[in-house]
């Protein structure tokens, strides 16, 4: 938030967000320390955030539950304005940013939620489905991992 952002809308305190968002303040320090949120000082110097705070830590919190790496999620807050309260547009394009790498995410939720109960072809030959899908671990030859269920790799 660059000094100087002024808003309407009251500035909250830390403990203000971790009680609206759910996050403990040790997180969003955390958070904070890797540059995911900012926050400025008031006369007491203490942390104040913008309201809009909420939302970036309902999508950090959100995206870290279904596994996607800290990393990835600060180069698409990356994406968001400097200076002033992202908009829709702002989210939209962070989603657009995102949606090939949640896409990929879903397909392989997918494919572990429907094939976890035949052969992965990860060369056990423990099931009966493998003598069909994997007979003598020929799957092998294509790499490893389970190469049912992730074709493509990793
Ligand atoms: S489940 Fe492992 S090879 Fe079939």
């Amino acid at each position: 938030m660059t000094k100087g952002r002024r808003s309407s809308v009251p500035a909250l305190s830390v403990g203000e967000v971790a009680a609206r968002s759910g996050v403990a303040v040790s997180a969003l320090h955390f958070y904070e320390t890797r540059g995911l949120i900012r926050s400025e000082r008031n006369a007491g110097n203490q942390r104040r955030y913008p309201r809009d705070v909420l939302r970036r830590v309902a999508v950090i919190k959100v995206a870290q539950r279904v596994g996607i790496p800290l990393a990835s999620i600060a180069e698409a807050l990356d994406t968001l304005p400097e200076g002033r309260t992202p908009n829709a547009g702002d989210w939209r394009r962070l989603a657009a940013h995102w949606r090939a790498e949640l896409d990929d995410r879903i397909h392989r939720l997918q494919r572990l939620r429907d094939q976890l109960d035949g052969c992965i072809g990860c060369g056990c030959l423990s099931i009966k489905a493998c003598t069909l899908r994997n007979p003598s671990d020929v799957l092998a030859a294509d790499g490893s991992g389970p190469r049912i269920l992730e074709p493509d790799g990793p």
